[in-house]
């Protein structure tokens, strides 16, 4: 079937609040060497997508303007080179940008196939928090079963999978969340303890339930005043991996006990990597996460899906932080505005 010249996306007209986050039409992207265009049928929303229409998080050089940063659909044309995929094959991708559209541009490593039984929403659900927490949890903290973890912000995308792929590997999972019902979804999610950080010291609740040794290795994405109580919370040889600091980039730290407790300090932003890091993440998913997902042992935690043109709700959402789990646009191919 022939491809459409235009297609409906949303474009950051105006940085800042919501209302500069409006419908357009655009020319179709066509695929480079190694990329495929990808007939969008749903996409994933992202904290990281509110900081970009906030200002605050310019895309890297070359990636689209159009935010999105995973998408599941179908195949729609191959660029130059590209084999072990086909038109119209259904994939869910990481993008660098450009996710929030009709269609989208994708580098062909960065495909993988729907999980069984899957459909696009829940497929739009896993690329950027699974490769997330894979790269930084399993790659650089090397979480090992039989120990420990923290991850705060427990009922974010993020929080939501990290939960589930640490439990499945063999780790006794700690949580922090900002209320009783988000506590009770990581619990359901399989956390062994959540803690409701409002009500509770979270570095108080960890030092307790580990007999005063500390977690193995703690995901943070708070920063600001958590980062010496996640220090403290640390067991010797503990590692720490930053991936986003809600509570500020800024810390005064007593760097004695990182000497003394021989702890790594590490963290990652997973947009402006290349592909090449991208695709090693990719293939270890598909061998090692991509099995739990078609046995149902793992899955994406939906919490909303918006239309496409409705884009600026999903974001207020997220803002409103209500929400546990994903938020995802739904994108009808036949909808122009
Ligand atoms: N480095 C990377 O490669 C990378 C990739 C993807 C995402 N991220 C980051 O990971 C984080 C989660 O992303 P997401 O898309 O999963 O977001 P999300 O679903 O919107 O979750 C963020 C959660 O953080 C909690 N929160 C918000 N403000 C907080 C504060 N000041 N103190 C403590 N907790 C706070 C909220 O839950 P409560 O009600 O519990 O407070 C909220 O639900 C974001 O910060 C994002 O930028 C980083």
């Amino acid at each position: 079937m022939a491809l459409p010249t235009t297609m409906t996306c949303i474009e950051i007209r105006q940085p800042g609040p919501v209302e500069g986050m409006l419908p357009g039409q655009r020319p179709l992207a066509e695929p480079g060497t190694g990329e495929v265009l990808i007939e969008v049928a749903a996409a994933g929303v992202n904290r990281p997508d509110v900081l970009q229409r906030q200002g605050g998080y310019p895309p890297p050089a070359g990636a689209s303007d159009i935010p999105g940063l995973e998408v599941a659909g179908r195949i729609a044309a191959l660029g130059e080179g590209v084999t072990g995929l086909a038109i119209g094959q259904s994939v869910c991708a990481l993008v660098s940008g450009g996710g929030y559209a009709q269609y989208c541009v994708a580098a062909a490593p960065l495909c993988l196939p729907f999980p069984r039984g899957y459909d696009a929403v829940r497929a739009a659900a896993l690329p950027e928090t699974f490769f997330t927490v894979w790269h930084n949890v399993f790659q650089r903290a090397r979480l090992q079963p039989g120990e420990s973890f923290l991850v705060h912000g427990g009922s974010s995308g993020i929080g939501t999978a990290a939960i589930q792929l640490a439990k499945a590997f063999g780790a006794k999972v700690f949580t922090t969340a900002g209320n009783a019902e988000k506590c009770q979804a990581c619990r359901t999610l399989g956390a062994d303890r959540a803690i409701d950080y409002k009500n509770e010291d979270f570095a108080e609740v960890i030092l307790a339930e580990t007999g005063g040794r500390g977690v193995d290795v703690i995901l943070d994405m708070v920063g600001g005043d958590y980062l010496p109580r996640n220090i403290r919370s640390l067991a010797a040889d503990g590692r720490h991996v930053s991936i986003a600091f809600l509570r500020g980039p800024r810390a005064e730290m007593n760097f004695l006990p990182v000497m003394l407790k021989r702890l790594t300090l590490t963290g990652s932003t997973l947009r402006p990597q290349s592909v090449a890091n991208k695709a090693a993440i990719a293939s270890d998913l598909a061998a090692k996460v991509w099995p739990l997902l078609d046995a149902g042992r793992v899955a994406p935690l939906i919490a909303a899906t918006f239309p496409l043109t409705e884009a600026a709700k999903a974001h207020c959402l997220m803002e409103s932080s209500a929400h546990i789990g994903k938020i995802i646009l739904s994108v009808n191919i036949g909808q122009a505005i």
